[in-house]
């Protein structure tokens, strides 16, 4: 069977027929939770992303109008809506990526573990779904807490036989996102030009921001400014969350962080070179056994999960600090999946 289209008129000029004739394979995108705050913004701008050939859409209500909305927008993407629990498998059908928004948002005063009792019910049953009718898909996991969510994933698949380690991927890819914001906020060079790699996890003092490989480098920031920063980064979501007042946590910059992610995965499977970005991933980068580090991507998914680097004094410290919890909650996801 086929995976690849061809792109352009095949009686156009000659000219326009060399360029325009790079075959560009299938590629299919399940967003699961897509009528959600983040689902959303997610599934337009997966829908804006050039190398998606067909996206899926799934939620267990609301998906209709949000698919009938996005499939009017004309680009490449053919888009289909699945409602309700009995549409699942057929969402999820031959996916090459499925992103998974699915599960609630905090409120203030809440922690991202507080969500726990809640979405690892539910990420367990759509990673069964993924288990028996996508087996080999990429699975981008951004419902919280990540700490503990990608862990379940990971014995879900495993029960099922279908685990696949370079392709369970926990999007961190918001704290990477605001910390290139904050640097260069802070050291005043162009945002554009930032690159900030985030390691450890997603919640609070296991998410560590490395600014002493931030590029460009600047030796205008003393420690203070590079402690709050970093403290500023750690404590991004729960900013949102107090922002929004009981109305849910970040939801617009995940949108741009999670189709970030999935375009680096997109272009991994296409065979695009030197695709890097950080995730929380199986790892051996530390001696916990789920890490978020740069990961290079490729055909299958995790090519190389990328070292930590030199790090400065505070950030070995901060290394050592979050181990803990950070293994406590994939530990608390082990043990959730393995019981249930
Ligand atoms: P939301 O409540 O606006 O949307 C969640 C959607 O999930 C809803 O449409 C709901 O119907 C759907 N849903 C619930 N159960 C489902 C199921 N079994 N199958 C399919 N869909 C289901 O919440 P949101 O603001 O979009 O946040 C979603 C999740 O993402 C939360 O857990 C939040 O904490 C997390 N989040 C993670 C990051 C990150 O950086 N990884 C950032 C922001 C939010
Ligand atoms: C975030 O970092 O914005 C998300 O994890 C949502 C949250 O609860 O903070």
């Amino acid at each position: 069977e086929s995976a690849f289209r061809r792109s352009g008129s095949r009686s156009g000029h000659l000219l326009h027929r060399s360029f325009a004739s790079a075959a560009t394979p299938e590629r299919r995108v399940a967003i699961l939770g897509a009528a959600g705050g983040i689902g959303q913004p997610l599934s337009l701008l997966m829908k804006l992303n050039p190398l998606v050939t067909h996206l899926s859409l799934y939620d267990i209500a609301g998906t209709p109008g949000v698919a009938a909305d996005v499939s009017h927008i004309n680009t490449l993407a053919e888009v289909k809506g699945f409602a309700a629990e009995q549409q699942l498998g057929q969402a999820l059908e031959g996916a090459d990526i499925v992103i998974i928004p699915a599960g609630v948002p905090r409120k203030p005063g809440m922690t991202r573990d507080d969500l726990f009792n809640i979405n690892a019910g539910i990420v367990k049953s759509l990673c069964t779904a993924i288990a028996k009718y996508c087996p080999n898909a990429i699975v981008n996991m951004i419902s919280n807490p990540v700490n503990s969510t990608v862990p379940i994933a990971s014995e879900v698949f495993k029960k099922a036989g279908t685990y696949d380690e370079k392709k369970l991927f926990g999007v961190t890819t918001l704290d990477v996102v605001r910390a290139k914001t904050f640097y260069a906020g802070k050291a005043k060079v162009p945002v554009a030009e930032v690159n900030v790699p985030v390691v450890g996890g997603h919640a609070g003092i296991t998410i560590l921001p490395l600014f002493s490989q931030a590029t460009p480098a600047t030796n205008a920031l003393g420690d203070e400014e590079i402690h709050a920063l970093t403290k500023r980064t750690q404590d991004g979501g729960t900013e949102v969350v107090e922002a929004k007042a009981g109305k849910g946590s970040a939801t617009l910059s995940m949108a741009y962080a999670g189709a970030i992610f999935a375009d680096a995965c997109l272009k991994g499977l296409n065979g695009v070179p030197d695709i890097v970005e950080c995730s929380f991933v199986q790892s051996t980068v530390t001696e916990l056994p789920f890490f978020a580090s740069k990961v290079r991507l490729g055909k299958n998914g995790v090519e190389e999960v990328l070292g930590l680097g030199p790090l400065s004094e505070y950030e070995k410290r901060g290394l050592e600090a979050l181990k803990p919890e950070l293994m406590s909650s994939i530990e608390k996801g082990i043990k959730f999946a393995k019981a249930n």
